[in-house]
């Protein structure tokens, strides 16, 4: 491998407290980081400093949906940065619009906006929202309890859950939280500021728990007849992690199979998506650009123009690199049937999950999720007597003892393993995976 920067001491090179020593010295501590530092990685699989390999389940947070140092986003980045890096948003570039016309025809008739990040994205449509309800003195969104929108000042302000909140009062003005999954609760809600309803199709953070059919139907209704714009944070369940390209549309195939109501196929022919339901606005991030940073958000055709010209902008925001990246990303998904992968393995990973619920009622609470976005609910630490003694919640005693087993996943909340591989995981992949977490399991039943 040639190196990338000026070989450093061996010291640096192999050995994790040294590692550890430079981020205690020199990085803003705002991370509660695992004793893991991480090296290089190849498919489903990373390496650590000393060597040690994890099969990683985790893929950066829904972020490397096609593994590690996949040759196709190598070569796209490469291949490029040898042409165009980055201009600015005063011009015009091919791939930015072809990225655009990418998602349009997977979404629906709409247009996007590029981003750097989810947070970012998802400050867009707050503004689109601002925008929307300006001249009625309207400006109020409601978010759910327990969501999760992002770090920045106004993402917090959005996000359902006090521990991001605490120590950065006062709250932006304009976010209300409203209970998830509950109509009668959103429709009581709603006061004469309010412009717009925004949740996550799969909560995420929040443990991954999906809406249901009916509360994402209930909530267009609700939002046609109170005039208010219906915005989905789509920056983690979305970009085929849940077998569709957006969560929506996995959540709604069901119904709309039941009901026939009118389906279309894209374009490409790979996303059949729903006409009869679509959100106003949808943000995304996280897996777009495969562990390169790049956020959008998109909106839909009668809302599509509120932010003209001098409204909304970023200096880095679809960079023909970064929109290269994602093009190449959408070709390999689509070639490959990566959708279809996430569908069936990442069913069956669920069943195997469900599985351990069942064969350890002591430890596993449930499994949940589509696809490859799934949580596996396990028990309060003082329920499982191997974890009492910690002041560790389950969550990271747990993830901890998967590291020793050589697997990365991902915690969330207290008692919630999620599992976010890359969409091109293989078969025996996912069994090793499982076959790993039932041994850990097991050591606590
Ligand atoms: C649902 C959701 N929205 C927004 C964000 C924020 O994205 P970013 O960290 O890219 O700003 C996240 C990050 O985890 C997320 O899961």
């Amino acid at each position: 491998m040639k190196e990338i920067f000026p070989t450093p001491p061996p010291l640096v090179h192999n050995q994790f407290e040294a590692v550890r020593k430079l981020f205690s010295k020199n990085v803003v501590p705002s991370y509660g980081r695992f004793d893991l530092a991480l090296d290089h990685g190849a498919g489903s699989y990373v390496f650590d400093v000393a060597g040690k390999r994890y099969l990683d389940l985790g893929g950066g947070i829904a972020v490397n949906c096609l593994g590690h140092a996949h040759p196709a986003i190598t070569d796209a980045l490469v291949e490029q940065s040898k042409k165009l890096i980055h201009v600015s948003n005063l011009y015009f570039t091919e791939p930015q619009g072809r990225l655009a016309a990418e998602i349009v025809k997977r979404i629906g008739a709409g247009k996007v906006f590029f981003s750097n990040s989810g947070a970012e994205a998802n400050e867009g449509l707050f503004k689109l929202a601002r925008k929307f309800g300006h001249d009625e003195g309207r400006f109020e969104i409601l978010t759910a309890t327990n969501s999760f929108h992002g770090r920045t000042l106004a993402g917090i302000a959005a996000t359902g859950q006090d521990k991001v909140k605490k120590g950065f009062e006062p709250m932006t003005p304009g976010f209300r939280h409203i209970t998830f999954n509950d109509l009668a609760a959103a429709r009581n809600a709603i006061s004469p500021a309010t412009v717009a309803i925004m949740i996550e199709g799969v909560q995420g953070e929040g443990g991954v728990t999906p809406a249901t059919p009916e509360y994402l139907l209930g909530l267009r209704a609700l939002c046609d007849e109170k005039k208010l714009l219906l915005l989905m944070d789509g920056v983690q369940c979305g970009h085929y992690r849940t077998g569709k390209f957006q969560s929506f549309q996995r959540i709604l195939e069901d119904v709309a199979q039941a009901s026939r109501l009118p389906q279309i196929k894209g374009a490409a022919g790979e996303t059949p998506a729903l006409l009869s339901f679509l959100p106003d606005g949808l943000s995304m991030a996280k897996s777009l650009g495969g562990g390169f940073p790049i956020g959008a958000f998109w909106v839909r055709t009668p809302f599509a123009d509120l932010l003209g010209p001098g409204t909304h902008a970023t200096t880095f925001g679809g960079t023909p690199l970064a929109c290269a990246v994602a093009l190449k990303i959408l070709e390999v998904i689509a070639k490959e049937k990566l959708d279809e992968n996430a569908r069936k393995l990442g069913d069956w990973t669920l069943n195997e999950l469900q599985r351990l619920a069942k064969s350890y009622p002591g430890v596993v609470k449930n499994a949940r999720g589509f696809g490859f976005m799934l949580g596996l609910e396990l028990f309060e630490k003082e329920k499982i007597p191997a974890l009492a003694a910690s002041d560790k919640s389950t969550a990271i005693q747990f993830t901890n003892q998967m590291h020793t087993a050589g697997v990365l996943v991902i915690p969330a909340g207290t008692q919630v393993i999620r599992l976010l591989p890359p969409l091109n995981l293989k078969p025996q992949e996912a069994a090793e995976g499982i076959f790993k977490i039932e041994e850990v399991v097991k050591s606590l039943a």
